[in-house]
């Protein structure tokens, strides 16, 4: 009775069936593989955890945090841009820290669109997506991400007559690992300016990168008319923390402000010192934490091949994407694994239309629980989904 039509309107989750499904196979004594959710499982950086200690020594920083409080965290977001990625941006004008990316995105489909507004969204996506674009009362338009393209956006077959208010996209990619090269933003960039669109791009796993693959940053295509969204979750696995930052066009940072201000006060300052921390480590750090999901990838994707699924070998983000032959129900598969082996993934349809047929298993597990995992899968059998 009390809920609205925007709230009705945001998608179900499969998630909860597939909480339900190791559930039931923890009540029948299974030992769990929980492969569904990418929570990186690796701790913060030492001195991040050493930030955020001493900060909660200093009282002033209880206090409800205004915008010039977060200069320091707006600067060292400035200086990690610069330093990574060669992007010159204003800390007071063209970066805003964020509660997660998710938030950021949240709110600033809010503050940049109008209800009935059009948004182009990548299928398949992070699902969150959907439910944002519903908050805001926006027309998705979808965007299909194919493995023959290398699950990159054909945007020129986008018909002339859409004109979307923002294009979204993220890349290294949740859920299909896919990563760009340093041309793509630019070409993107210059369709997004061509039908008057925001480029809005969302960049969790900036850092999440293998061997000399290094992910490029939309900022890269000009600040105007483009945002990207940095989380500290995946990068720097502070995923509780819930941290980030918004950074781009000055006119969609300001109006983010104006939407947030009357929703939020900035995150704690403890947690904006420890990110601005982060942010400033250098970068064998980052490198360090990505090693260890890259060790992962090498034990899971020969193991999977195994079982004589595709799946391509990810140059980076924390999972893989696997094609099953003959895999028509992967909601189905995912709770029967889940039920009778105890290995949790997430089923591809979750992720959008042109997921299903699909498997996403994060690599949040050591090297041998990954294989164990693998093996386990045999017994489900593929073929008959
Ligand atoms: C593509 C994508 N965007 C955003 C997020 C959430 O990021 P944050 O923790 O910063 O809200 C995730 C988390 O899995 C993700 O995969």
């Amino acid at each position: 009775m009390w809920a609205s039509q925007r709230a009705g309107a945001v998608p179900g989750s499969v998630f909860a069936l597939m909480d339900a499904a190791k559930a039931r196979a923890r009540a029948a004594g299974r030992a769990i593989i929980d492969l569904s959710i990418g929570s990186s499982d690796l701790r913060p950086p030492a001195p991040v955890l050493d930030a955020l200690r001493e900060a909660t020594h200093d009282p002033l920083n209880d206090r409800y945090p205004l915008f010039s409080d977060t200069a320091p965290l707006r600067q060292a977001a400035a200086a990690y841009l610069a330093r990574r990625f060669g992007v010159t941006v204003n800390p007071d004008t063209e970066v805003l820290p964020l509660i997660g990316a998710q938030e950021g995105l949240a709110h600033l489909l809010l503050a940049v669109t109008d209800p009935g507004d059009t948004l182009l969204l990548p299928d398949p996506g992070y699902p969150p997506y959907l439910g944002a674009a519903a908050v805001a009362g926006l027309k998705v338009v979808p965007l299909p991400l194919h493995a023959g393209n290398s699950f990159l956006p054909d945007l020129n077959a986008v018909p002339a007559s859409v004109r979307p208010r923002a294009l979204l996209l993220n890349y290294p990619n949740n859920p299909t690992s896919a990563v760009v090269d340093p041309a793509f933003f630019p070409a993107v960039a210059a369709w997004c300016r061509e039908r008057g669109t925001l480029l809005i791009h969302d960049h969790p796993y900036a850092e999440l990168t293998f061997g000399a693959y290094r992910a490029p940053s939309a900022l890269q295509a000009g600040l105007t008319g483009v945002v990207e969204l940095h989380s500290l979750s995946k990068t720097h696995h502070m995923g509780g923390f819930r941290v980030g930052f918004a950074a781009g066009d000055a006119g969609a940072i300001a109006a983010l402000a104006r939407v947030k201000g009357s929703v939020d006060f900035h995150p704690y300052l403890g947690i904006q010192r420890a990110a601005a921390c982060a942010l400033t480590l250098p970068d064998e750090v980052g490198r360090a934490g990505a090693a260890v999901f890259e060790a992962r990838r090498d034990a899971l994707v020969p193991a999977l091949r195994d079982l004589g699924w595709a799946v391509a070998r990810p140059q980076a983000s924390m999972y893989a994407w696997a094609r099953v032959p003959g895999l028509t129900d992967s909601v189905t598969f995912a709770v029967r694994a889940a039920e009778d082996t105890g290995v949790a993934v997430s089923p591809g349809a979750a992720f959008g239309r042109q997921g299903e047929g699909f498997v996403r298993f994060a690599l949040v597990q050591p090297p041998e629980v990954l294989i164990e995992a693998a093996g386990r899968l045999r017994e489900v059998g593929s073929g008959q989904w």
